[in-house]
């Protein structure tokens, strides 16, 4: 029977458990055996009962169960190649030569270059008399499938990544929150959230909430934002007569916009030039745990399913693919091509197009 390894790498995402118990449930279906692999790739480097065969009931009630219940953790060892050569001795031990890989783009850039070095470490295996010839020549091949697990929703080709949308509906529910307290006190609230480079949380969650001004990582404040956002601040509370304020701000922009923007500078601004009473809310990793919501429920089942299929379909010729979603279907994309269309969309972004996007997003304030 063909083994079939899983694992969870990077942040968390609600929606990896659903993942894991799909692929276990679908390569049973296949008749395979499924191996869960814990604590990520530390799990296969370390081996012993870190790498556990799970059985149809084990995975029971994991669809809504939030974080990874198999682990995940950043693994030095395996960015070494020794640590790869211990993960791929413990692999072939195991029979496991095909793995399902649930992360961020980092962590499955890591599954492919495993892949390719595979003959290579069982070459050197061999070499160094760890393994023998016959053990080896079953597992020739490594088969790696990509799941792309994350809250930030920032991998290319895929319209949705299992636990943005868990992560997006837990940002809204906070915000909801404090908008009763800013009600009631007429205040204005800078609420940060997260997505690391990417701004998708935090466009989506302004436009959920009707915030009234936001900071992406994508869009650097323009000369005079300032004065921007205190007009558009001003008129939703004078002429529209808005009893709150709020601020979204990506973690990114921070990030990316130092010495522009900040929380607290804009909490500054607001309580100084506009006299509202501010405070900033840092939602944190609470946007990160909780139940997967229904969207990364399916996604990850249907996801799952089609990252066990792929497993089995794959040549040895065909690069790896990673498992996506592109207008509500299930689709297997190249893995190399979605990492480095990743990259190209971020190195592309110039202040000149931040600038363009900048006037399109007020029409009617700039008016
Ligand atoms: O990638 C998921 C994410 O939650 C990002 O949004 C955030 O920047 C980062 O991970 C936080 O990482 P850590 O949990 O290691 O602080």
């Amino acid at each position: 029977r063909r083994r079939i390894g899983v694992l969870t790498s990077g942040g968390d995402a609600p929606g990896m458990n659903g993942a894991v118990r799909a692929v276990v449930r679908m390569a049973i279906h296949c008749d395979c055996e499924a191996y869960a692999i814990f604590e990520g790739y530390e799990g296969l480097v370390n081996g012993g009962n870190m790498i556990r065969q799970l059985h149809w009931e084990d995975v029971r009630g994991w669809l809504s169960r939030g974080g990874t219940l198999i682990g995940s953790a950043r693994s030095l060892a395996f960015r070494e190649r020794v640590g790869r050569m211990k993960a791929a001795k413990n692999m072939v031990l195991r029979g496991i030569d095909a793995l399902v890989v649930c992360g961020g783009d980092g962590s499955l850039t890591g599954a492919d270059v495993f892949r390719a070095e595979w003959p290579g470490l069982l070459a050197d295996l061999i070499a160094s008399g760890e393994l023998s010839p016959e053990q080896v020549e079953p597992y020739k091949v490594l088969n790696i499938v990509g799941l792309v697990g994350s809250i930030d929703n920032d991998m290319s080709g895929t319209d949705a990544t299992i636990g943005c949308y868990s992560s997006l509906t837990r940002i809204c529910d906070a915000v909801d929150d404090v908008f009763d307290t800013a009600f009631s006190h007429q205040r204005g609230f800078v609420i940060e959230v997260m997505g690391r480079h990417c701004g998708w949380l935090a466009l989506m969650s302004a436009i959920s909430t009707g915030a009234d001004w936001m900071f992406l990582p994508e869009m650097p404040p323009s000369d005079g934002w300032e004065d921007d956002m205190c007009s558009v601040i001003t008129k939703n509370r004078t002429e529209r007569g808005k009893r709150r304020t709020i601020v979204i701000v990506a973690e990114g922009a921070q990030d990316r916009h130092l010495n522009k923007v900040s929380s607290s500078k804009i909490k500054d601004i607001l309580t100084d030039r506009l006299g509202l009473d501010t405070r900033v809310t840092i939602l944190g990793h609470t946007q990160r745990g909780g139940a997967a919501c229904a969207y990364d429920r399916w996604l990850s089942t249907l996801q799952g399913v089609e990252a066990v299929r792929a497993v089995l379909e794959m040549s040895p010729e065909s690069p790896s693919p990673v498992i996506t979603i592109r207008e509500n279907k299930i689709m297997r994309t190249p893995l190399m091509e979605a990492v480095q269309a990743t990259k190209d969309v971020t190195a592309k972004i110039d202040k000149k197009e931040f600038d363009e996007a900048m006037t399109l997003r007020d029409p009617e304030f700039k008016e």
